[in-house]
């Protein structure tokens, strides 16, 4: 395993993370602990959750994720080895403070994931996603409180435009408080846009780290989809259709081929080794369903892609 640095702070986190929201969607807790401890054999240590994963599935309340992640660093008794991330937000309980990023709203989404991943701190705690209706300075207030009483070790945040990032990072300077110091943000050869138009400026120059979510496209950059094959079994099929089914996409996947077969290496490491080419990537956020895939994905760690492959595959893949 590689450790990177994360943006501007002293923190090192392993330069692949593991993504747990698949943990009590697609993968039984028997499964999780089979693959958290197969990542944390090869030296991983940066996992990443959210409290409100799963709750799109039927029966799942949100939670779960963590509540397993809990479970698992309590019978591993390995909690001072890894660096949870997780993140809040979503809508958690009921009633008008049940959601968003308010003080009312953080203070309890914090202590309850604390209770979830029975821990007493949160490595990285992550807003999810933006919220319009309160002020950025109330949020930022919050979690500085957090990070002051020892609960919460770095912030960062999650899906949000440019404007906003430059908006969190000035007030946190004007008003001395804790200052996002990573973003996730969904990023892969197939999705540029979203992080490379701005977002990837601003963290450039203001020292954010990038964890990019989604690194292999749900399994599109895995090769396993093709333009004229039936589809592979995956809950993921009907999102990764309508993404990325299109010209742009099968082009990917052809330049995919060609430089997978120059390395003698499968596809998804070929995506990821591409996306930790970038300079301000720190650590792409990878999902696993099985032990295999993981396994796969950390073989990205002995690739080095030169110049010619990273041409073929940035002529492919160029923003239209
Ligand atoms: N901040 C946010 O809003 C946000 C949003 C999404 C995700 N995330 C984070 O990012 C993490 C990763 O997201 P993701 O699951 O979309 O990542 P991904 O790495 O793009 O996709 C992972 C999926 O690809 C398939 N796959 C992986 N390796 C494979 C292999 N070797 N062969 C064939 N198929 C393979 C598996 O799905 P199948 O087996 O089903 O095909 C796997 O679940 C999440 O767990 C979460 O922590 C954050």
């Amino acid at each position: 395993m590689k450790y990177r640095k994360l943006g501007r702070t002293g923190l090192h986190i392993s330069a692949l993370g593991l993504g747990a929201m698949q943990f009590g969607w697609t993968t039984d807790e028997a499964m999780t602990f089979t693959i958290l401890d197969a990542f944390v054999e090869a030296g991983g240590t940066f996992i990443d959750t959210a409290d409100i994963y799963s709750n799109w599935v039927e029966g799942n309340p949100g939670g779960v994720s963590e509540e397993m992640i809990g479970r698992w660093m309590r019978e591993r008794g390995n909690r001072q080895d890894v660096i949870i991330a997780t993140k809040g937000r979503g809508r958690m309980w009921e009633g008008p403070n049940g959601e968003g990023l308010s003080r009312a709203h953080l203070i309890r989404a914090v202590e309850n994931s604390l209770r979830r991943l029975q821990t007493d701190y949160i490595d990285l705690y992550q807003t999810h996603w933006y919220d319009a209706a309160t002020p950025i300075a109330e949020t930022l207030a919050t979690l500085t409180d957090l990070v002051q009483v020892g609960k919460i070790r770095y912030i960062g945040c999650s899906n949000l435009p440019a404007w906003r990032l430059m908006q969190a990072l000035w007030a946190s300077d004007r008003l001395h408080l804790a200052r996002y110091d990573s973003l996730q943000v969904h990023y892969n050869l197939a999705h540029r846009a979203e992080f490379e138009t701005e977002l990837r400026e601003v963290c450039a120059e203001y020292g954010v780290g990038v964890v990019p979510y989604s690194p292999l496209a749900g399994g599109f950059l895995t090769g396993k989809y093709r333009r004229d094959a039936s589809l592979p079994e995956s809950v993921r099929v009907r999102s990764v259709q309508r993404r990325y089914f299109n010209e742009r996409g099968w082009r990917i996947l052809d330049a995919l081929d060609s430089v997978a077969q120059d390395c003698g290496a499968p596809h998804s490491q070929i995506a990821l080794a591409w996306l930790l080419s970038r300079p301000t990537v720190t650590s792409p956020i990878i999902g696993a369903n099985t032990p295999l895939q993981l396994a796969s994905s950390l073989g990205v760690l002995d690739i080095v892609l030169d110049e010619t492959h990273l041409a073929r595959l940035e002529e492919a893949s160029a923003i239209i």
